[in-house]
């Protein structure tokens, strides 16, 4: 058991993008001494609270899979902070199109997978050839990275299966007591993680939909390649570990409705229309619904016509939800497209049920 510490970093510094100045507050000392002595550390990029340790060390990555009680088959992200500390981590050079992808995306929420070097434990890769490695945008995370000057590896700072945490409460309320310290960077600009793909001949795949959006990587590459998302049915056979298990779900039971259906019809029909279940709508359903016809309490996840908004929330709304004790969340799809696409992606896999 650790007394989980939180560190904040000031608003101003990351504002200011202060990448030197931050480096030497007494939070990245702290953290950097934690990492050193192979601990894990929470803390925030730009997509999700990371939990990070030394990705070279066996001992200091089999922390991280104990603190969120994370199957040991699911591969972790190396996070670095600078193109210097690729060689340690993959087998060859970088070259064509994985280049300028890089070029283009990083430092940002695009992880790539490439063929790992001999000198990564095995337990970081969970056991596969292949590596993850991304760079993460957020002055904080660039800051730790380079003061240690290690490949950090880092999945989500939540507990296995929960929704990502997009603020420090979130990490605290799932890793208080398992980790020694929280960096608090403040919320989360993207909100929801980072886009996975794998190159292949002629198609780039997104295993996991996220911060890039595949009309982004298209419109880097051209038509040379097909750009496609992995087909999730694979799952006894997975391309990404990670798509097998169930993921980012609130412990409330999570409905997922179609925007073309009647609200009112639906509540109705599944005897739900009361005070326990939470209906989270968009600005537009919400416009169009009678609300004396509702007894179910509404949240509203803003226009579809700011995906960014939505996703930036979402893991909120969701871990809101559970906080205050409803028997069942109804959330609204939100249209497939941009980073839209990631959403729905999260939802499919947190939901129960799809009406
Ligand atoms: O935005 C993000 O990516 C966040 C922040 C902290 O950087 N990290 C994150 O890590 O979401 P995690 O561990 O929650 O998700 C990593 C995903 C999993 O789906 C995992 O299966 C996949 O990446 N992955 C990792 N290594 C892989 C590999 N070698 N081949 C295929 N998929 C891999
Ligand atoms: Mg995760």
């Amino acid at each position: 058991m650790f007394n989980t510490e939180v560190l904040k970093i000031k608003d101003s510094l990351i504002e200011d993008n202060a990448i030197d100045k931050i480096a030497e507050t007494t939070a990245i000392k702290k953290a950097a001494q934690y990492i050193l002595n192979n601990e894990v550390v929470a803390f925030p990029t730009e997509t999700v609270y990371g939990l990070g340790a030394n990705a070279l060390e066996k001992q200091a990555v089999t922390k991280i899979f104990k603190a969120k009680g994370r199957p040991s088959d699911n591969p972790l992200i190396a996070h670095i902070s600078d193109k210097n500390q690729l060689p340690v981590l993959i087998e060859g050079d970088v070259s064509g199109v994985a280049e300028e992808l890089i070029n283009e995306f990083w430092p940002g929420p695009l992880t790539l997978i490439f063929n790992k070097s001999m000198k990564m434990p095995q337990v970081t890769t969970a056991g596969l050839n292949t590596i993850a490695v991304r760079m993460p945008s957020h002055p904080v995370a660039l800051a730790l990275i380079s003061k240690v000057n290690l490949p950090l590896a880092a999945p989500s700072a939540n507990s296995s299966g929960f929704p990502s945490p997009t603020r420090a409460q979130h990490v605290y309320n799932d890793l208080n007591g398992k980790i020694p310290l929280i960096v608090d960077g403040g919320i989360c600009n993207i909100g929801v993680e980072s886009t996975v793909i794998e190159i292949e001949e002629n198609i780039i795949n997104i295993l996991r939909p996220g911060g890039i959006t595949r009309s982004m990587i298209s419109e880097v590459i051209g038509d040379a390649y097909q750009v496609k998302i992995a087909d999730t049915a694979e799952v006894n056979k997975p391309k990404s570990p990670g798509m097998k298990y169930k993921h980012y779900a609130p412990q409330t039971p999570l409905w997922i409705f179609k925007s073309k259906n009647i609200l009112v019809n639906l509540l109705s029909e599944y005897n739900i229309n009361n005070e326990n279940t939470l209906v989270i709508l968009s600005d537009e359903s919400l416009n169009n619904v009678d609300e004396n016809d509702i007894q179910a309490n509404i949240k509203n996840m803003g226009t579809i016509n700011n995906l960014e908004y939505i996703a930036q929330n979402l893991f909120n709304f969701l871990r809101e939800a559970d906080q205050k004790g409803y028997d069942l969340i109804l959330i609204e799809e939100v249209p497939n497209k941009d980073i839209g696409e990631a959403v729905m992606n999260r939802l499919k896999k947190a939901a129960v049920k799809i009406i």
